[in-house]
């Protein structure tokens, strides 16, 4: 999906639609009436007592004779606002915007529709490239017809689970508005993307979120890259081969698979443009291990036939060499993930995402894997 001129360069609209965050008015009103009426800090004191006495621990004398200095109420007013602030920030819900009604996007949506309640989520909207997918499953106000629009919406998360793609024309759109979680990180190998991605996150303040998805031990990783005693990583994901949807010299090779067969050995950067869907375990590890990153990891593509239901993930970490014993620190992990036949993801990738996006609460402008 190029696109030359970007309609985002309208002006922001209005928020017309009915779902649209709403703040909660009673405490805005409290908060008024607290501003409002410094000279009568006293009294409202009395006709606020339980909500002081849960906020700050402070309780009024019996009878009210309570006169407190000027410094006394200053410092009263002032705690009980911060507290009122974070009471309020604590009951706004998370608006969600899912990218994407595939597989994860349905699964997603519907999971915050169901238990979105408890954990503080709200459904903001759903986009997906056929409208007609979301027919009599989303609700139409949810439905968002054009991407272009999604800041309509007041979003606080925006989830990519469609295509890289989006992200390449998007990405920055979003990231400018709201923290991003994107499905589909084999879109980071292109350094350009990468570099301007990790710029608008810090100009911003948003968090551009990597979801671990099939990637098990990924902090793991994470912790050695950070403390550089990654020294090498190795992933190898074999799949049926008509769960494979690859591009060029990598679907024809697919096309005429008879027994295992790799179809790729290499720096993951090579893998992400012609696989865009289905090595994100192995960008996402690309940027978990992040002094090796896309061109120092290697990627194996293995297609197997034998395999429909399954998907494998297998991981090799090198570490540091003890100089006096010669041995090797090394950590190796087998991830055998049921799948329906044909599908790009298996089916515990599924609650990998929900977890992931239930810990995407705002990390400061950076990449995070979560
Ligand atoms: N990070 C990971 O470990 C991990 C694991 C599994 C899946 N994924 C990725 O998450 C995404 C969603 O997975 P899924 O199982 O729901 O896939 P899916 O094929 O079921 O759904 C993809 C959806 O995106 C839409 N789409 C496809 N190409 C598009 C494009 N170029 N522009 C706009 N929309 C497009 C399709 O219409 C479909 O609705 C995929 O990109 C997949 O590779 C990542």
């Amino acid at each position: 999906m190029m696109m030359t001129s970007h309609p985002l360069s309208e002006p922001n609209h209005p928020l017309p639609h009915p779902g649209a965050a709403k703040p909660p008015t009673d405490l805005l009103r409290t908060d008024t009436a607290i501003l409002r009426r410094p000279p009568g800090l006293r009294t409202h004191f009395r006709a606020s007592a339980p909500l002081l006495h849960v906020t700050s621990g402070l309780i009024p004398p019996r009878g009210g004779g309570w006169a407190p200095s000027t410094d006394r109420r200053k410092k009263c007013s002032s705690l009980v606002l911060s507290k009122l602030k974070k009471l309020r920030s604590m009951e706004a819900k998370r608006r969600i915007g899912i990218v994407g009604f595939g597989h994860v996007g349905h699964y997603l949506a519907q999971k915050i529709l169901e238990e979105g309640e408890k954990s503080g989520l709200e459904l903001a909207f759903v986009w997906n490239r056929t409208m007609k997918k979301m027919d009599g499953v989303i609700d139409p106000r949810l439905q968002l017809h054009r991407l272009s629009e999604f800041q309509t919406r007041q979003v606080d998360l925006i989830v990519e689970v469609a295509h890289p793609d989006i992200t390449r024309d998007y990405g920055e759109h979003f990231l400018s508005a709201a923290n991003v979680m994107i499905g589909s990180p084999t879109v980071l190998s292109d350094p350009d993307i990468e570099s301007r991605l990790r710029e608008t996150a810090t100009t911003s303040g948003h968090t551009l979120y990597v979801p671990s998805g099939a990637l098990w031990g990924g902090e793991d990783i994470q912790r050695m890259a950070d403390r550089g005693t990654l020294k090498g990583l190795r992933i190898t994901m074999t799949k049926h081969p008509d769960s494979l949807q690859l591009k060029g010299e990598l679907a024809q090779k697919n096309q005429s698979v008879d027994g295992r067969t790799i179809l790729y050995e290499g720096p993951v950067r090579g893998l992400c443009p012609v696989a865009p869907n289905n090595v994100n375990t192995m960008a996402a590890a690309c940027m978990a291990a992040h002094t090796l990153g896309f061109d120092g990891v290697i990627g194996v593509l293995v297609a197997d036939p034998r395999i429909p239901d399954w998907h494998l993930v297998d991981i090799e970490v090198t570490g540091t060499k003890n100089k006096e014993t010669g041995q090797v620190f090394s950590v190796t992990t087998k991830r055998c993930n049921p799948a329906e036949v044909g599908r790009v993801t298996g089916s515990a990738t599924f609650l990998s995402f929900w977890s992931s996006l239930l810990g995407c609460t705002g990390h400061g402008g950076r990449v995070y894997l979560c």
